[in-house]
């Protein structure tokens, strides 16, 4: 079974628990992707779900397919997100970000009763951290913001490359507007005092460390599907 064979799978699971009548979150990336391809053919076959997506890059997959969209603002209350992520830990917390729709991501989860995690075996890990943690900031002052997360994450034992993301040439914008610091600190022991530690920095607007957020990861394996609680 080849890669995009795994995320198909782990995306017709997360299907299973999508019931008429939901108003569903719909995350961002190639996982995501797969999903919102199942979920188009059931919408054709008269499945009714109103989604709201977590990027543009979704919200017009959505549109191309035929998936019924709303805003968030619309739609204040979510009965489930389903999303991919860039690493799952044993406690079902996340880094996400990859896409660099951390933020709408993070808000359409917060806003959901339940949020499934659709993976591969090869996103879950023992200890966050493999996976350089995405940390959106504001362009104002980005180099005391960056002063400021090196200092934070030092006092928990933690250094690393700061990165400024790129697309090409050009700095990489989110759909906010933001940039983004990918941080390479390497094994994160602590993530929910990396996460509080980063959440006090005013010029960050939002990181990947998705805390005591996901309900159910489904990782789909050469083997097939099992389910992370
Ligand atoms: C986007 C994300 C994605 O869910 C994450 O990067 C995983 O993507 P993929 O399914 O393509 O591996 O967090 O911001």
């Amino acid at each position: 079974m080849d890669a995009r064979e795994m995320k198909i799978k782990a995306a017709a699971a997360a299907l299973e628990h999508v019931e008429d009548g939901m108003r569903l979150g719909i995350g961002t990336g190639s996982t995501a992707e797969e999903f919102v391809r199942l979920l188009a053919e059931k919408v054709a076959g008269g499945l009714k779900v109103e989604g709201v997506p977590t990027s543009e890059r979704t919200a017009r997959l959505c549109v191309e397919l035929g998936v019924s969209l709303k805003s968030l603002d619309e739609l204040p209350e979510l009965d489930l997100t389903i999303d991919g992520a860039d690493e799952v830990d044993g406690n079902l917390f996340l880094i996400k970000g990859g896409g660099g729709a951390l933020l709408r991501e993070k808000i359409v989860a917060g806003a959901s009763k339940r949020m499934i995690v659709i993976a591969d075996e090869s996103k879950v890990v023992d200890t966050l951290g493999a996976f350089p943690l995405p940390i959106e900031i504001n362009p104002f002052g980005s180099v005391a913001t960056r002063v400021a997360i090196e200092k934070r994450a030092s006092r928990l034992g933690l250094s690393g490359e700061l990165k400024l993301r790129r697309n090409g040439e050009d700095i990489f914008t989110t759909d906010g507007g933001h940039h983004i610091f990918d941080a390479s600190f390497g094994r994160i022991p602590d993530a929910e005092a990396l996460a509080g530690a980063l959440n006090s920095i005013p010029g960050v607007v939002e990181h990947g460390l998705f805390i005591h957020m996901a309900s159910l990861a489904i990782i789909a394996g050469p083997a097939g599907a099992r389910t992370l609680k």
